[in-house]
């Protein structure tokens, strides 16, 4: 009998799995994608052996055991036939469950990464990210390079301490108690793969699923997504021009038992603003008086051009509220992933417990390369050289982009790598974004800012990595699409 199926079946003796698995394999994937239809009658084993190549005890084997799954069915000792009945499987069933991926037949949580677009060839701005093409990367070469051999020799590149290399996490005391006002030592730091991973692990230690927690109207999204991730409902609190408000805090801690509020209090995310001193003196008080935590996010710490960058809210903290975040990517570079998690001791040993579980430890090489870069002094030479090149971008930008003043205002941030331009009310930001792109320039929409994704009149334009022409060129073309903006409107 003609056979109405083709058989696509290669067995590969090397593979890994036994043969009759392969086999049985085989035909549960065609049988469940409906190429074998029930009913189907399948080749007898001597058949299917002569055709494969193979001893037919394999085949009867991998036909015994899809019968005793209920794949197949057998009538007499000649005949077998696909299952008029087939095994329960709930991935074939049709009505797929929302969140089931119909192509692999199995729920996945989460949300899909969304690759970013592909630069069109014009002009990017970003939402800060540093020059990386500043950093010291001879020395740092130079540096990577002892660390290698030194550890390699010692026998040292075995696994570690989750907190992080013990070099690191002593030069990290030193700068915080020198330069932050922070009273640490070396048990009270964990090292992380960025700011990022230390909110995500504060995160984990402070929210649970049905727990509340607090961030800025307009915040950065990551962070409200690493508290959403544990299971917290996030509230926007209201923010006036020095960021968070105090009173409306309050009044959302006297609705709702608030477990911890996320900022960043030295530069604003996205409005770079920074809170003066009697406003963070202010928070930790309600931070004693509703019994939360304070994850305070100081990811750009050191770029601050006015006067010296402010203590941290966490050097006021008597009580051990504040877990403090800090990182190297903004002064360094993001593609080295240090940062660090900063509290008191139960927080540090509970983050190196979560870590175990992520990634086990850092990147020992990297950690004691950055250490050896602190010890020598050369990042703290790096930071004032880059802090100067910042400062000349931050006022260039500012020259070129006071040309957008029909449209837009900005007051010249302190610090930070930014710039927040906030718009006139005639225009309409999708559509400025939309103009913007034609005109080779692209910003990321400000609607991610805003904690239920409504429209931001402003723009969050970042400086620190654009070169003059491409600050002129970007500037330029946000001026044509902010007039084709307000033209269409008319
Ligand atoms: C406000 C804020 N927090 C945290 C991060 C994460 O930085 P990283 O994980 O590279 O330290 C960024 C990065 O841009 C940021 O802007």
């Amino acid at each position: 009998m003609l056979r109405p199926w083709k058989l696509n079946l290669s067995v590969r003796r090397r593979e890994g799995l036994p043969v009759h698995v392969q086999i049985a394999q085989y035909f549960i994937d065609e049988i469940s994608r409906g190429r074998l239809a029930p009913g189907t009658p399948l080749p007898g084993s001597r058949v299917l052996a002569e055709e494969l190549g193979i001893n037919r005890k394999t085949v009867q084997l991998a036909y015994e055991e899809l019968i005793a799954q209920g794949w197949l069915r057998s009538e007499g000792r000649q005949a077998t036939f696909v299952a008029l009945e087939l095994p329960h499987r709930p991935a074939m069933d049709s009505a797929l469950k929302s969140d089931e991926t119909p192509a692999l037949g199995y729920a996945l949580y989460g949300e899909r990464h969304e690759a970013a677009p592909r630069e069109s060839g014009g002009v990017s701005f970003s939402d800060g990210v540093p020059d990386t093409r500043l950093i010291p990367f001879e020395v740092l070469g130079r540096a990577y390079r002892r660390a290698l051999i030194a550890a390699a020799r010692a026998n040292r590149l075995a696994y570690g301490d989750p907190r992080g290399e013990p070099a690191l996490r002593q030069e990290l005391a030193a700068m915080l108690s020198a330069e932050r006002g922070l009273q640490v030592g070396l048990d009270n730091i964990c090292v992380v793969r960025g700011s990022q991973m230390g909110i995500y692990l504060a995160a984990r230690l402070l929210a649970r699923s049905g727990d509340h927690v607090a961030v800025d109207a307009l915040s950065y999204p990551p962070a409200r997504e690493a508290f959403r991730a544990a299971g917290a409902q996030v509230h926007g609190v209201e923010m006036d021009a020095f960021g968070m408000r105090p009173e409306a805090l309050e009044r959302l801690c006297r609705q709702q038992r608030i477990r911890a509020i996320y900022i960043t209090p030295h530069h604003q995310f996205p409005t770079t603003v920074l809170m003066p001193a009697e406003r963070r003196m202010h928070i930790l008080a309600l931070a004693e008086q509703f019994g939360f935590a304070v994850v305070e996010d100081d990811y750009d710490h050191e770029f601050h051009f006015a006067r010296r960058p402010m203590f941290p809210m966490a050097s006021g903290d008597r009580t051990g509220r504040v877990i403090y975040v800090g990182s190297l990517s903004k002064v360094l570079a993001p593609g080295l992933r240090v940062g660090y998690v900063v509290g008191s001791r139960e927080v540090v040993d509970r983050c190196a417990n979560e870590i175990q579980w992520i990634d086990r430890q850092g990147n020992a090489v990297t950690e004691l390369a950055v250490a050896d870069l602190m010890h020598s002094g050369e990042l703290r030479r790096h930071i004032r050289r880059a802090l100067r090149v910042y400062q000349e971008r931050r006022r260039l930008f500012a020259e070129y982009a006071s040309e957008l003043k029909p449209w837009a205002d900005f007051c010249l941030p302190d610090g930070g790598l930014a710039l927040w331009l906030r718009l006139a009310p005639m225009l309409d930001g999708d559509q400025l974004l939309s103009k913007a792109h034609e005109e080779g320039v692209s910003i990321s929409s400000s609607r991610s800012f805003a904690i239920d994704g409504r429209a931001v009149p402003g723009l969050r334009l970042g400086f620190g990595n654009l070169t003059p022409e491409a600050m002129e060129m970007g500037v330029r073309g946000l001026g044509r699409a902010f007039a084709r903006t307000v033209n269409s409107r008319r």
